[in-house]
């Protein structure tokens, strides 16, 4: 087996969790580090590189690919350099804060031939591909609707993170777009969205300037709907994904973690991570104190819970062995160019200008407006 080199673009709370994990990887080594706060430690952990700089990195010659754990807003840089210097990439998710920004993440990558891999974890989840499983055997017919609520409350901060300001995290909807891009996964592309929301309880001191409450419709083509909540402004929290078939149902609890197939026959339980061990820590991590509206607000020095962790594994090996020159799944095809992602930044924009605008907008505007300009 080659030994593929990796460097790594934001070593914060999860950049420095990858870079471990791949790390550890057979066949995998990261050579080069760059962050600019937390880049030493995890160079000298990890006995790699500390570079000065994204071009620094992006440019060595021993650097075969990028990975990109920085904020929401800072993907866009060290994919182009990255991809302007023939690396392929993994980029964290969002991939980009805008359908332009993807567009052109895309044609750079594309242009090369490279990998451009999305960090949509959720699909390496052991109880998301049991639910693809179910469905593609048919135990619940067709899917009629779709909903997910991601709710919880969140105190002041003493200091405002990134993941609290709209420019750099899209806030709540684009920084946890993994729902959306799992309804669109299931249910196509949406046609027409709409979004109503607000900052309804989060203003001022030790607060951020995103809405804390949103909720969105989706209409799919064929008389299909889909619905979702995000926000922080939620003292009674959720974290679930449920979808209504004609001949079934299935919820995808992520808080008091479980899947569910609910059919006329009665009703199946499955494992939503890798053990049961897993599904409990989850459960107990929401139950207790540990988690603040569903935003991960980490340390580089913090591991992630064992849930979390075991996904996180799972992507950097599949991203490795794709590096190794494994044939792609056709399921994950989209994930490695970035377009499943693009799809969900289009809905996102979409849904983005129905809240500014106050009516219901096709998602065509938004891709449209693109095909036509390019
Ligand atoms: N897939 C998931 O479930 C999941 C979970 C958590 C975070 N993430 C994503 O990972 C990324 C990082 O999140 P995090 O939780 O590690 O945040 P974090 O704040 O812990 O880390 C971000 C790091 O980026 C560094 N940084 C700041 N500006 C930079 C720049 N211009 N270039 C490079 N690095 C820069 C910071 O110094 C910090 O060390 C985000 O895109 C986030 O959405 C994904």
């Amino acid at each position: 087996m080659n030994t593929i080199h990796y460097a790594v673009v934001g070593t914060g709370y999860f950049g420095a969790g990858l870079a471990r994990l791949m790390n550890q990887l057979e066949g995998a080594r990261v050579v080069a580090v760059y962050d600019p706060m937390h880049a030493e430690p995890i160079a000298k952990e990890l006995q790699c590189d500390a570079e000065k700089d994204i071009e620094s990195l992006c440019s060595r010659k021993d650097v075969h690919a990028v990975i990109v754990a920085s904020p929401n807003g800072f993907h866009k840089e060290p994919v182009m350099r990255a991809a302007a210097h023939g690396k392929h990439v993994f980029c964290e998710k969002p991939i980009a804060l805008s359908y332009d920004d993807c567009n052109e993440m895309i044609a750079a990558t594309k242009e090369k031939g490279l990998i451009f891999m999305a960090g949509h974890v959720m699909n390496f989840m052991n109880g998301v591909r049991t639910v693809k499983r179910l469905i593609n055997e048919g135990r619940i017919g067709d899917i009629l609707f779709c909903h997910a609520e991601r709710n919880g409350w969140e105190e002041a901060q003493s200091e405002v993170s990134w993941k609290k300001k709209r420019e750099l995290s899209g806030g709540h909807l684009y920084h946890h777009i993994h729902e959306l891009d799992f309804i669109q996964f299931l249910m196509g592309p949406a046609k027409r969205v709409c979004m109503a929301g607000g900052n309804v309880a989060h203003q001022g001191a030790g607060f951020g300037d995103e809405e804390d409450m949103l909720f969105i419709t989706l209409e799919f083509e064929h008389n299909r709907y889909a619905t979702l909540q995000y926000g922080s402004a939620f003292r009674w929290s959720d974290h679930f994904v449920k979808i209504q078939g004609s001949k079934g149902a299935i919820l995808i609890d992520l808080q008091d973690v479980k899947v569910v197939l609910k059919t006329p026959e009665g009703e199946e339980r499955f494992l939503l991570h890798e053990s049961k061990e897993e599904d409990e820590d989850r459960t107990r991590i929401y139950k207790g104190l540990e988690t603040d509206g569903a935003i991960m607000y980490g340390k580089p020095n913090l591991a992630p819970p064992l849930w979390l962790h075991s996904i996180m594994k799972k992507e950097m090996m599949y991203f490795n062995s794709i590096m190794q020159g494994a044939e792609p799944d056709q399921e994950f095809k989209p994930l490695l160019d970035g377009t499943a992602a693009r799809a969900s930044i289009a809905t996102a924009d979409a849904l983005t200008l129905s809240l500014k605008e106050d009516r219901k907008v096709s998602v065509d505007e938004i891709t449209r407006k693109k095909a036509v300009s390019s």
